[in-house]
């Protein structure tokens, strides 16, 4: 029996320590995800499905991959043994979450039941101000201890790989704090950890106009950000109560000009924030609740990956965004989980993408493209994603022999191992 593996005891090279070959096997069924377009609708015949399948790999790398009896020739390769019915996938790739904050949001989700909505509670100062003094307020161990606990969670649900903004600082030391953090944890644990920042979420009490934070941001926080190396992403959040299009599009050209890649929070409530995505050549606008043809026309066209982020939905009792009509259209779809305190608590990424998937009818390989190859390319990761030769060994394992039971089960069957590097970790 394998022992239990905690990936924050683990440095992120221990795969080197494992550096000999290993074959894992057999599965059931691997879907490699391998070979699907990045854009477009793709059925799930499309889907290259190994059966009785295995797995080479060696120093945290897939140096093969194809039928087990086949890869076990080789005798002088130690075998891992997968007992009984298993189904093989890349781990996830969550492109878009908060998980770096401090206090909780209850007393809004209470609010929010009687009939106030997430706007209304922004508005009066509440919302994301409210998590920005707290997490001002946290020190640092307390803001690691949460941030290090939604990590884990996450991980042990599959995610190998997740984003993370700042945005509950929106000062040079609180922003930096985050950035920092997230930095850290990036070190320390096994996960792979990638920062955006968002000190453009929403204006601090500070400020009195919009284009003065934004300028603060651009003169003070980026040229920092650079300089300590703590992320090669700026994000901006574009809404009626946050920023308007004509503001946020100045920023990330100044942004972009600066080097940073760019995406947005866009069309969550109102429209505008697609175009500017569109505009400024995001990597990816994300939400899109509310995108009419034209704002995903926009994004098609202009090669924008359109992020949806069900969680929030859930969050807030929206209706989902229009994933359907988005690929039909020929966009590139990412579902993240958007888990944050506010508008996302949940933060189960496999729930969310399976409740998507039955609302907007995404086909299995849809679903998954979406928090695996095409989430992996639009943070930049083409390293994984994909189990091919020459990938990451980050792998998920469904203890079932047909891949559809996992969706079926609408994110109640969990991955029962974890594999990071080709190192795994037992649920
Ligand atoms: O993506 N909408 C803006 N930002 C987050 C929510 C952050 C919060 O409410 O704390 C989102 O939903
Ligand atoms: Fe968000």
């Amino acid at each position: 029996m394998r022992g239990m593996i905690l990936p924050e005891n683990l440095p992120k090279d221990f795969h080197l320590m494992c550096k000999q070959m290993k074959l894992i096997g057999p599965f059931s069924q691997i879907l490699t995800m391998d070979n699907l377009p990045y854009k477009g609708p793709i059925q799930d015949a499309s889907m290259h499905l190994i059966r009785n399948a295995g797995v080479i790999i060696e120093d945290g790398c897939i140096t093969d991959i194809g039928d087990f009896d086949v890869l076990s020739t080789n005798k002088k390769i130690t075998v891992e043994e997968i007992p009984g019915p298993s189904v093989l996938l890349p781990g996830f790739v969550d492109a878009h979450t908060h998980i770096c904050f401090a206090g909780s949001r209850a007393a809004d989700y209470a609010k929010k039941i009687q009939g106030k909505t997430y706007q209304e509670i922004l508005a009066e100062g509440g919302g994301i101000h409210y998590t920005v003094e707290q997490t001002r307020k946290a020190n640092l161990e307390t803001l690691k201890q949460g941030t290090e606990k939604r990590i884990l969670r996450h991980f042990s649900s599959g995610v190998t790989t997740m984003e993370i903004k700042s945005g509950y600082g929106l000062s040079v030391v609180d922003e930096l704090k985050m950035l920092e953090l997230i930095s850290m944890l990036n070190e320390e644990i096994a996960v792979d950890l990638v920062p955006t920042c968002l000190a453009a979420h929403v204006r601090p009490k500070e400020f009195d106009h919009n284009t003065d934070y934004l300028d603060f941001i651009l003169a003070d926080i980026l040229p920092e950000v650079i300089r300590k190396n703590l992320s090669g992403r700026v994000d901006i959040f574009v809404e009626d109560n946050a920023f308007k299009p004509e503001e946020a599009e100045r920023f990330l050209m100044q942004a972009k000009h600066m080097g940073f890649s760019l995406t947005v929070h866009a069309d969550q409530f109102t429209t505008g924030g697609a175009i500017v995505a569109a505009k400024t050549g995001a990597v990816s606008a994300d939400h899109l609740e509310s995108s009419k043809d034209r704002d995903i026309k926009a994004l098609v066209d202009n090669d924008v990956a359109a992020a949806v982020l069900p969680g929030a939905s859930l969050g807030l009792a929206m209706p989902f965004a229009p994933a359907r009509r988005i690929l039909d259209a020929g966009a590139g779809l990412v579902i993240a989980s958007d888990w944050n305190p506010g508008s996302a608590p949940m933060g189960d990424l496999l729930t969310q993408a399976a409740l998507l998937s039955n609302f907007e009818k995404l086909s299995f390989a849809e679903t998954m493209a979406g928090m695996t190859c095409r989430a992996a390319k639009v943070l930049g990761m083409e390293d994984r994603g994909i189990l091919s030769s020459g990938k990451l060994a980050d792998m998920i394992a469904f203890p079932t022999d047909d891949y559809r039971e996992i969706l079926y089960h609408q994110g109640m069957m969990k991955p029962e191992m974890v594999w990071k590097r080709g190192v795994i970790y037992n649920n």
